[in-house]
């Protein structure tokens, strides 16, 4: 079993969401086997650039889903996506700029705690809301 894998508990009942935090769950594992097996630093900076720059347009994505459809609590969501966004800033920059050839545990711990608790307990309200109301329209964000 994959270190990071997206199974049904993930699922938050928006297919286009779901179809980017599959993604994301490859990027993160991707990064973890390679964090594994030793490669290069500047590959693994690579990465977590990468890493980075899809959660930018994921969350800018999903924004744009709550939105559409309303979702009440969609500035505190906004807000939450920015402390994470802001952690894994944090996070990356310190990776470069350590003389460490692996990646923190902290940093591991961190796309762990941010898969179980923010996709499963806090993205999942946005999905729950939508089907409560109805509202589904955006299968292309
Ligand atoms: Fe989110």
């Amino acid at each position: 079993m994959a270190f990071f894998e997206w199974n049904s508990a993930f699922d938050v009942g928006v297919d286009a969401m779901n179809q980017q935090h599959q993604i994301l769950i490859g990027m993160m594992d991707k990064l973890y086997n390679q964090n594994s097996a030793n490669i290069p630093k500047n590959q693994l900076i690579k990465n977590v650039d990468e890493l980075f720059l899809f959660v930018v347009k994921h969350f800018r994505e999903e924004e744009t889903f709550m939105a559409s459809i309303s979702f009440p609590n969609l500035e505190a969501h906004k807000k939450l996506h920015q402390n994470l966004l802001n952690d894994l800033k944090i996070l990356g920059d310190d990776f470069k700029q350590n003389h460490e050839e692996k990646l923190s545990s902290e940093f591991i711990i961190f796309l762990k705690f941010w898969l179980s608790t923010h996709i499963i307990g806090i993205d999942n309200k946005y999905g729950i809301y939508a089907k409560q109301t109805g509202l589904m329209p955006l299968q292309n964000v």
